[in-house]
């Protein structure tokens, strides 16, 4: 790896209190170019919340979110996704009328017009239909394209998110449990998804409590509990932690 390259996401001491609760405390972490970088731990214990700062729908009480070594902390939501952070949701957001090609046309930045969102297919150009193409052929999901979202079952509501993040070529995809509720077959179809994209350029911090996955999966790990890191590690080294052990993987087993 070219170690003069900067992290391509660099949290440098990220705090983020909620009046008197603490979501992080003083949170470092750092992902690599070409990266797929893990955190995880208990429930509550600061993981979406660090997604939130990262995009800026929270705003740090302190700290600096870093992207290829630029400041983008503070930054509203919609300046840190075009310098490209985009992102998933635990909670599915999709539009619930919307068909799967629709969500992946309006993904694309083109056109600032907000009309775009009620009619996707008249506003779209061939660049713009070609990114489409690609991608639904990229996340298998050339069968459904037609589908509302609402009417898909969950599994595939989960890839038609994570397809929707990467419309725009973001250079950092952040994944908030993207396997969450699919059985063993459809988590490894996320995990190889997941090393193609990682292939293609991309870096990648997930968030997961599923821990045959990310053991996997991610080249290293970051362990929170009570939004304080208590281990950062290689899969292997985070599964003997002692301390982990204790805040986390020991209450699963
Ligand atoms: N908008 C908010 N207002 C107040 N407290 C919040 C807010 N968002 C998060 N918190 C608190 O911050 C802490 C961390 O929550 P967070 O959602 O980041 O946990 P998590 O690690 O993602 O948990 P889970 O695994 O259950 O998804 C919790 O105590 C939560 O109640
Ligand atoms: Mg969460």
């Amino acid at each position: 790896m070219n170690t003069t390259l900067p992290p391509r996401l660099r949290l440098d001491r990220i705090t983020k209190a909620f009046g008197g609760v603490h979501a992080l405390t003083d949170l470092s972490l750092d992902v690599m170019p070409g990266q797929i970088i893990g955190l995880i731990g208990p429930n509550g214990a600061g993981k979406t919340t660090t997604f939130n700062v990262i995009t800026g729908a929270y705003r740090a009480s302190s700290g600096t979110v870093l992207l290829d070594g630029q400041a983008v902390t503070s930054e509203p939501p919609h300046k840190i996704a075009r310098a490209g952070i985009m992102r998933t949701f635990q909670n599915i957001r999709l539009f619930s009328d919307m068909t799967v090609w629709e969500h992946l046309l309006v993904a694309q930045p083109h056109s600032g017009l907000a009309v775009r969102r009620l009619l996707p297919m008249r506003f779209s150009n061939r660049k713009t239909i070609e990114r489409a193409e690609e991608v639904l052929e990229f996340f298998a999901l050339g069968n459904v394209r037609n589908r509302p979202a609402r009417t898909l079952p969950y599994g595939l509501q989960r890839r038609v998110e994570m397809a929707r993040a990467v419309t725009a070529r973001p250079r950092l995809l952040l994944l908030d449990e993207p396997v969450a509720g699919m059985n063993h077959d459809e988590a490894e179809a996320i995990r190889a998804l997941v090393l193609r994209l990682r292939q293609g350029g991309l870096s990648i911090l997930l968030i997961e409590h599923d821990m045959a996955f990310v053991m996997n999966l991610c080249d290293e790990l970051y362990v929170l509990d009570f939004g304080i890191l208590i281990a950062h590690g290689r899969p292997a080294e985070i599964r003997a932690n002692p301390a982990v052990l204790d805040a986390y993987l020991g209450r699963a087993a």
